[in-house]
């Protein structure tokens, strides 16, 4: 297992250890990491862009960790303007304040740092980073996360030879700060120019591989505003994890990985001694976009030849048929040694039922998105703080109804859905517009017990998966279609909800769920950090520990 963390000396780990005891756990190792956030020039697709880098690295660093691993990482911003970096797929049990966002977390200025201290309790799988602020994630400054299983916790398949990363994605030639004007001054964002693999072009990468060997090929897709079809000229995918669940070991020839979604797929290379090509593809798209990387057999000296292998395209009841074949393989174990399935989500009745439409609204004269009619708008402090420093006037809980209001009007609101720590929660996505919607949930992984067309109804349930579908963190809805979920509140916390469609995240298609407790018990929740940074109306205040 390799790693890029820097170790300090262990008298600094044991300052540290001591600096932040309220937010981790003394018993669970530790690992160290120092990025320098900087502006760099990138050719992704042959022109000169500037890059946001880590470490000078586009796409940044790799982390590598094994569950309950504390995390702890210092992020120096040189970059001229406010950063942040948010983790997605990392639950922070009980700690929302290191999760990233605007609303939780102030941003570090420039020339500033701030020290996250994440903890991948109780996960496994496969995940990525990426800067939340602005349309920072056109420019880079996202990478991959892999947490691994601990020793003596069985993996349900044999330890591949090779475990490669993919991060795919649409790419814009515009910079981050040109695509954040356009979509400012209530225009869409273009069609991408490309799409890249490890923030490189058209054969940009070679994964070499020895025939008759397996290998774990993780993809997320990274990008900004288009599903990704995956495949692998002549060889078969064999689906084993989906953010962190184990799935049934089915194979595909080509898989769809929505915006912000990841896989894990084992491949064999069995075929002739000869380079094939890795392809990803635009979907649902008229114009297809596709960019490959080289699967080259280690004593191969044929080139790649032919035309990259067709995906399918805008046909919809594929992806469909696909989303519901990928499901829980119950008897394999997840991060715990007992077997997935032992905990039976579907015997736990919800006890409410919050429905969430997404519209594009014209507000004012510009484009914006929104959920039930709201439409986000940032505030000034974050939301987190207000909550804790009892700042009044930065929001109200109760902020976005949880069922549809009707029609394509919207106003903008700094939206917070209140939620009871312990509440079981069935959310229904109801997507009437044409375009596939990828919701993503902080803090959680949820069930998804359902896609359906057309209106949800509670009829709808008779047709729910009750018995084994994946825990994830990032689902689709398809055009006209609703997406059902089953998750169980028990982390407290200020939690985004969002799309994944950057322009849609960006123009409000977001809010924030409040999973509040009255107990203010270290056991429920953590206080805010004593490195926090303040900013907005907590500018000053003081932050004591318990
Ligand atoms: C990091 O930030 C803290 C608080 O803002 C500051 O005290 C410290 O000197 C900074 N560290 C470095 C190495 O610049
Ligand atoms: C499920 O996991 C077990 C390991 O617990 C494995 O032996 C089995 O092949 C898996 N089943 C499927 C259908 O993937």
């Amino acid at each position: 297992m390799k790693s890029n963390n820097n170790v300090v000396s262990s008298y600094l780990i044991l300052f540290l250890a001591t600096f932040f005891f309220t937010s981790v756990t003394s018993e669970d190792p530790y690992k160290f990491f120092t990025w320098k956030v900087t502006y760099g020039d990138i050719y992704p697709l042959g022109v000169k862009q500037q890059g946001i880098l880590i470490n000078g690295q586009f796409p940044g660093p790799q982390i590598d960790t094994v569950t309950n691993e504390n995390l702890i990482i210092s992020v120096f911003n040189y970059l001229s303007e406010p950063f942040l970096i948010s983790w997605n797929g990392i639950q922070h049990r009980r700690n929302s304040w290191q999760d990233g966002v605007s609303g939780t977390t102030c941003p570090i200025p420039p020339g500033r740092n701030f020290t996250y201290t994440l903890q991948a309790k109780d996960q496994i799988g496969s995940y990525f980073y990426f800067p939340s602020l602005g349309m920072h994630k056109a420019a880079g400054a996202f990478g991959a996360i892999r947490i691994w299983s601990r020793p003596g916790i069985p993996v349900p398949f044999p330890s591949p030879s090779g475990d490669i990363t993919i991060l795919a994605g649409d790419w814009f030639k515009l910079g981050h700060r040109r695509l954040r004007r356009v979509v400012e001054s209530g225009h869409n964002l273009p069609f991408p120019d490309g799409l890249l693999i490890n923030g490189r072009g058209w054969n940009g990468n070679t994964f070499t591989v020895d025939q008759g060997r397996t290998y774990r090929f993780r993809i997320s897709n990274v990008g900004l505003a288009t599903s990704l079809n995956f495949r692998i000229q002549g060889h078969r995918l064999k689906l084993v994890e989906v953010e962190g669940s184990h799935t049934l070991q089915n194979t595909y020839s080509s898989l769809d990985i929505h915006l912000g979604q990841s896989y894990s797929v084992l491949v064999t290379a069995d075929q002739p001694v000869k380079d094939y090509y890795v392809v990803v593809s635009t979907r649902f798209t008229r114009r297809v976009l596709t960019t490959t990387s080289i699967l080259h057999y280690s004593n191969s000296r044929i080139g790649v030849s032919g035309p990259a292998p067709p995906g399918p395209t805008l046909d919809i009841a594929s992806s469909v048929f696909q989303a519901r074949t990928i499901r829980w393989n119950l008897t394999a174990s997840g991060p715990r040694p007992n077997p997935q399935g032992s905990y039976h989500y579907g015997l736990i009745k919800p006890s409410r039922t919050i429905m969430l439409a997404n519209s594009a609204p014209y507000i004012n004269g510009k484009q914006r998105y929104a959920v039930n009619s709201v439409s986000y708008i940032a505030p000034d402090t974050p939301l987190k703080l207000a909550d804790y420093f009892n700042i009044p006037g930065v929001f109200y809980v109760g902020s976005i109804p949880t069922s549809p209001t009707g029609g394509n009007n919207g106003y903008l609101q700094t939206a917070v859905m209140g939620a009871n720590f312990h509440e079981n929660v069935e959310i229904v996505f109801q997507n009437w517009e044409n375009s596939v919607q990828s919701w993503h949930i902080d803090g959680y992984s949820f069930f998804v017990v359902g896609f359906g067309s057309g209106q949800w109804t509670p009829d709808s349930r008779g047709r729910y998966n009750l018995r084994d579908t994946v825990a994830r963190c990032t689902t689709q809805v398809y055009p006209r279609s609703w997406t059902a979920v089953y998750i169980a509140l028990d982390n407290v916390g200020m939690w985004n909800i969002r799309s994944e469609n950057w322009e849609r995240q960006y123009l409000g298609q977001q809010f924030y769920l409040r999973v509040y407790t009255p107990s203010k018990s270290l056991r429920d929740e953590y206080p805010v950090p004593k490195n926090a940074l303040l900013c907005g109306r907590a500018s000053g205040r003081v932050t004591r520990p318990f």
